[in-house]
């Protein structure tokens, strides 16, 4: 979109949705109708229920809190005031079993503007983890809804970035592990100022997905996964495995030489890096 073309807003007018009214500039599918509230249960099924009521493409739920945020298997995401929630809607003509590209796709986007806008060596732990120094700073959610004979009839995507949130807001238990922009850069990132950028980048990679597949995509994925060639650990649904990280396929699995050198493919699990041997 360029400045000064007309975008829907709904405002909770709470100073936070009044900033970001300002964000979505220079897009023409991200954000392009922004839905902004002070306080949300989840922005991801907000924003399901704007799919399911036909929203079109790119419309985004924003929330300045979240007190029923989810992550990856169905874990709670704490998403205090200072952080980035929010949910987009996509309408890709694709099969179910691509969808979940698009948190890949997302994660890219994610972490390349964390780079190019903050100066952060932010990168991706499989799937879908934005990491900064190791700890996590965000998380991308793809959670698709299906339509007739195995395509998608929409996807939400969710992006969590503890931008400016206070850490002593987590559990003790998990503070080592995670980070934000505040602690990392000793000051506060301006979130509109963020997502303008933030939000161009998601289209390019989405547009990239759509018209090229997601090679292109995959192929910047690489570069940004830092735990690549890595030993690791990976928890999945049955079993725990130690080995070598040693690629993402093409269709976004994750594949681990084992220490007995057989090679395995995950598709859904957690994954810890382990100190070189
Ligand atoms: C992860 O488990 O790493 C993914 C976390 C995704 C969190 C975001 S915050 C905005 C959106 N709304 C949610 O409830 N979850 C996603």
């Amino acid at each position: 979109m360029k400045d000064g073309e007309q975008v829907a807003f709904t405002l909770s007018g709470h100073s936070f949705c009044a900033e970001i009214k300002k964000a979505a500039k220079g897009t023409s599918i991200i954000g392009t109708r922004i839905h902004c509230f002070a306080e949300a249960g989840s922005t991801s099924d907000l924003a399901r229920d704007f799919g399911r009521r036909g929203a079109s493409e790119g419309t985004t739920v924003i929330a300045s809190t979240q007190d029923e945020g989810r992550g990856r298997l169905g874990r709670r995401w704490i998403s205090p005031e200072g952080g980035i929630w929010f949910s987009t809607v996509l309408r890709p003509n694709i099969g179910l079993k691509d969808a979940s590209k698009l948190t890949l796709t997302f994660a890219v986007a994610v972490a390349e503007i964390i780079r190019r806008e903050l100066k952060l060596k932010a990168e991706i732990r499989w799937p879908n983890d934005i990491l900064v120094k190791g700890r996590k700073v965000g998380g991308v959610l793809g959670e698709a809804t299906a339509g007739s004979d195995g395509r998608v009839s929409f996807v939400v995507v969710g992006v969590g970035l503890n931008a400016n949130v206070d850490l002593t807001f987590f559990p003790t238990s998990i503070r080592g592990t995670i980070t934000s922009f505040r602690e990392e850069l000793k000051r506060d990132v301006k979130i509109a100022d963020f997502l303008v950028p933030l939000f161009q980048a998601l289209e390019k990679y989405y547009l990239l997905f759509l018209d090229g597949g997601f090679e292109p995509v995959l192929s910047e994925w690489r570069k940004l996964a830092g735990f690549l060639g890595s030993r690791v650990k990976a928890t999945c649904v049955a079993e725990k495995l130690v080995g070598r990280a040693v690629d993402v396929d093409v269709d976004g699995a994750l594949l681990i030489k084992l220490e007995d050198g057989t090679e395995k493919k995950i598709f859904t699990g957690d994954l810890l890096e382990l100190k070189p041997e």
